[in-house]
């Protein structure tokens, strides 16, 4: 057993951050008002590849900052992936809207595109594809998809920023995209969120729902004529933003090169498998996460997150299945059916630590911890 801890992921703040920040707090623009809120809105949508950024504060509200513009509503159904984090669902339920699943790619472990089509109904508005950990979905046939059936499309990028298909970056592939900053991301926030899109009318629709629905013509006349939201970030979180987007590329190069050696520590160990990058994409890996075949590796992924954490190794486990969401079965969606994919992923994987500047020694005494418990 060893003494040292190494944490699944801390953020790494190695640029402006502070500077940015100690001027926010010593001119007092600390609220959502100050000059900082536009920088980063400009330069992480430059980052993009889209013409518009609307932060706010986490990344959930951006899913539903970004349904709400899209004009989503009661009686309306949106095609979620049921190997995802419940924020997606549940940002679809705020709307009194449902979320309809669709299992993993059994590789790519992202939503199956081809079973898609088969989840559709005369009430789909909206398919929301999420690049899971990081590796961005097969876009070209859910916006064939979604062109055919005249849906909506809204990228949950929460887990993949800078991350690029067939060379583009996500978040400009669909209508509106979002994006997480929590404190765990590849550009972090602490807390925030963004919504990205290239589409004038979306930028000023999610601007006026995210400030409570201020008529944006005039001077504040304190009447409201719809019902709109504080979903706002604070100055003093976009210092931040904008200090961690301006090292945006060196950060997913560090995410990429450690992902790249956990791959090649673990190659030789059997039983431990790995997402399969989409063709022509490139995999940011805001999270390193294996499963673990029990008959090939001898042990199954409970006894290996316990050896790990004995020996100063923090890990997480993966989402459940939308289908087996007590709050969402509660709520009336639909989890009758199989998502065998789904639960096999959650059943027997786990994220390794992440964080952008863990050293190669590091991932080399993890990957050595797991190769030696192989039976
Ligand atoms: C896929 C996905 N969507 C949405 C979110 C929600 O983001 P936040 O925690 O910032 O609300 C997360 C958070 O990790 C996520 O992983």
């Amino acid at each position: 057993m060893s003494d040292r801890k190494i944490q699944v992921c801390e953020p790494f703040l190695n640029g402006n951050e502070e500077k940015y920040v100690m001027d926010a707090v010593s001119t007092g623009w600390i609220s959502s008002s100050g000059s900082y809120v536009t920088r980063f809105e400009d330069t992480f949508a430059e980052y993009c590849g889209v013409k518009h950024g609307i932060a706010v504060c986490n990344g959930t509200v951006a899913i539903h900052l970004a349904l709400t513009a899209l004009g989503i509503g009661k009686g309306d159904e949106v095609i979620i992936p049921s190997f995802t984090m419940i924020a997606t669902a549940f940002a679809v339920c705020y709307l009194g809207a449902t979320p309809v699943f669709v299992d993993a790619d059994k590789d790519t472990w992202n939503i199956d595109v081809t079973k898609i089509e088969e989840k559709i109904t005369p009430k789909t508005k909206a398919i929301i594809p999420v690049h899971i950990f990081g590796n961005p979905c097969d876009m070209d046939p859910i916006v064939e998809i979604a062109k055919k059936h005249n849906l909506f499309i809204v990228e949950d990028a929460a887990e993949a920023h800078g991350a690029t298909y067939k060379g583009r970056k996500v978040g400009s592939f669909s209508d509106i995209a979002s994006f997480s900053f929590f404190a765990n991301k590849n550009i972090t926030t602490g807390e925030g969120g963004m919504c990205v899109t290239d589409d004038d009318q979306y930028d000023t629709l999610c601007r006026y729902y995210k400030n409570m629905c201020f008529d944006p013509k005039g001077p504040r006349n304190y009447l409201h004529n719809d019902i709109g939201y504080n979903y706002r970030m604070s100055n003093i979180h976009a210092a931040i933003g904008l200090a961690q987007t301006e090292k945006a590329d060196e950060y997913k190069k560090m995410r990429m090169h450690n992902h790249d050696l956990y791959k090649k520590y673990l190659s030789d160990v059997e039983g431990v498998i790995f997402q399969k990058d989409e063709e022509e994409s490139e995999n940011v890996a805001w999270m390193n996460t294996i499963i673990i075949d029990p008959e090939r590796y001898g042990r199954n992924k409970d006894e290996l997150v316990s050896h790990l954490k004995e020996n100063g190794i923090d890990t997480r486990l993966l989402f459940k299945s939308m289908s087996r969401q007590p709050s969402l079965q509660k709520y009336g969606c639909d989890c009758s059916g199989d998502y065998p994919v789904t639960d096999y992923l959650s059943d027997n994987g786990f994220y390794l630590p992440s964080a952008s500047n863990l050293s190669e020694d590091d991932i080399s005494m993890i990957c050595d911890i797991i190769r030696n418990y192989r039976r």
